[in-house]
């Protein structure tokens, strides 16, 4: 592992994304020890003229869980807090970055004896319309210093433009000033613990090497529903919508997890690669594949125009043109303002072949992986209902994670994330070209959508969302198990 001088730097350092994910994800990793304070710095950089004591008491809020009086934890988010300073300035003007270059090269040189003591890390918590400008300051004033050793990267995230063309100028004007290995492309999904999970599932078990096709799979299911609505960021959500704020990148990357090739290897480049692939094998989405929804009250907010046609639900069907998948719809479903909250993969398998038990109508076997809440994998399947009779019953064998691994932690997906671009591991990032794949597959729907070609259906908050989405979906071939229900069991 590398040592030396590592400063982090949180741009953005007073907004919500920083506060809330950034900054608590970092202190988790120095509660953990992976951030050593002979080593670290962390620098908040935003525009509000305040001072560093100013932002730690900001954070602190954050940081503290609920109202504890734990001294040794309020002692280590004081150490952590102690960590942070705080410089400002605007995101277009040298001057600001040519004091954020001065306080950083301060606390490398006092440990310049340590070889490739320049590490500087940049966290853009910022809009994306400033990207262009902060990288081209960071580029001209704050790159790491060569005779220290070291490098520079950069990490960002989401919305990467609103379609194809707007996401490669995007990518253009970073990538003219940044190498891709210095380019961490965040997509926090890929930080999930089953999704992380998903290619050792795939690869490493007999299971499911000669299932996982065509033959075998009925259709597959990727699920995303909220439970609440768009509450306060409606401006920002009014201007992408669903599509672009789930399915387009978390979604996405989880279909890409489920339907890749394997890779040749481990390498971040291998998986990338393997995942552009099918990002190419998917067809055009058909407008009759698709459903759309508005949940009631959602134009209430003021930030919403009156008129807005923006999804804040929708159902569409993949298809991915290779070997392994054709013929599989792919159901891609997000909704906010829906009944529950839960993420997960249903792969449903295909009816039993000359069944002699006539349970068909009962329910077929499906494979779930719960991604969040109560993170589990079941198998769904039908065994002999336990008694006198000969009848059958739906079942499941079920690895729920909070009982298999009682006392285990799930580390925040934010967290494993920013240890990745600290060691400089790739894997769970997006890559330009696989950014531009993705953009591809929904940028001609996103236009008739912005166009008002297709529009949205209203649905009632805490509903399914549309009945025409659940059409949809027994349309594309899933088959509804009547009767049974999983239930995340309780310690
Ligand atoms: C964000 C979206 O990327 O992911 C939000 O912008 C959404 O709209 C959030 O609520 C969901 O993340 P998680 O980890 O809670 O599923």
């Amino acid at each position: 592992p590398e040592t030396g001088c590592l400063s982090i730097v949180v741009l953005g350092a007073s907004g919500d994304l920083a506060k809330k994910k950034t900054f608590p994800a970092l202190f988790h990793l120095f509660v953990q020890g992976f951030l050593q304070s002979n080593e670290v710095h962390i620098f908040g950089y935003a525009r509000s003229k305040i001072s560093d004591d100013d932002l730690r008491n900001r954070l602190r809020g954050y940081l503290v869980q609920g109202k504890t009086t734990d001294s040794e934890q309020l002692e280590e988010v004081s150490k952590f807090l102690q960590l942070i300073k705080y410089v400002s300035g605007s995101y277009d003007s040298a001057e600001g970055f040519q004091k954020l270059d001065k306080e950083i090269s301060e606390h490398e040189i006092s440990r310049n004896s340590i070889e490739g003591s320049s590490r500087r890390l940049f966290y853009f918590a910022l809009p994306p319309s400033v990207y262009p400008s902060v990288c081209k300051m960071i580029k001209h004033y704050c790159m790491n210093k060569s005779d220290l050793g070291g490098w520079t990267r950069i990490v960002v995230e989401k919305p990467f433009g609103k379609d194809l063309a707007s996401a490669e100028k995007l990518s253009s004007q970073i990538g003219e000033l940044f190498d891709e290995p210095q380019i961490y492309r965040i997509d926090h999904y890929l930080g999930k613990e089953l999704v992380q999970n998903l290619l050792v599932l795939r690869f490493a078990n007999r299971f499911f090497l000669p299932l996982w096709n065509r033959d075998n799979i009925a259709n597959v299911q990727i699920v995303f529903r909220e439970d609440f609505g768009t509450d306060g960021r409606g401006g920002y959500f009014d201007e992408y919508g669903i599509i672009r704020d789930i399915i387009q990148n978390h979604l996405l990357q989880v279909l890409c997890l489920v339907a890749m090739e394997k890779p040749i290897s481990l390498k971040p480049e291998h998986i990338r690669d393997e995942k552009v692939k099918v990002l190419q094998s998917v067809l055009p989405i058909k407008d009759e594949e698709v459903v759309l929804g508005q949940y009631e009250g959602y134009r209430d907010d003021p930030t919403v125009p009156d008129h807005s046609n923006t999804p804040t639900f929708a159902t569409m069907v993949l298809r991915i043109h290779n070997e392994r998948w054709e013929g599989v719809p792919f159901i891609m479903k997000a909704g906010k303002a829906l009944s529950s909250r839960k993420a997960e993969i249903r792969v449903q398998f295909k009816d039993v072949p000359g069944d002699i038990f006539r349970c068909k109508k009962q329910g077929r076997n499906e494979f779930v992986i719960r991604l969040q809440p109560s993170e589990a994998m079941y198998m769904k399947l039908t065994v002999k209902k336990p008694g006198l009779e000969m009848s059958t019953v739906q079942s499941e064998l079920d690895l729920s994670y909070r009982q298999r691994y009682q006392g285990v932690t799930i580390p925040e997906a934010y967290e494993r994330l920013i240890l990745d671009t600290i060691r400089g591991d790739q894997q769970h990032f997006v890559r330009r070209d696989e950014l531009k794949a993705a953009w591809e597959i929904f940028t001609p729907l996103l236009h008739r959508i912005d166009n008002g070609e297709l529009k949205s259906i209203p649905y009632k908050q805490g509903s399914r969302g549309p009945a025409e989405a659940d059409e949809l979906l027994e349309k594309a071939g899933y088959v509804q198990t009547h009767g049974y229900i999983w239930i995340p069991p309780t310690l």
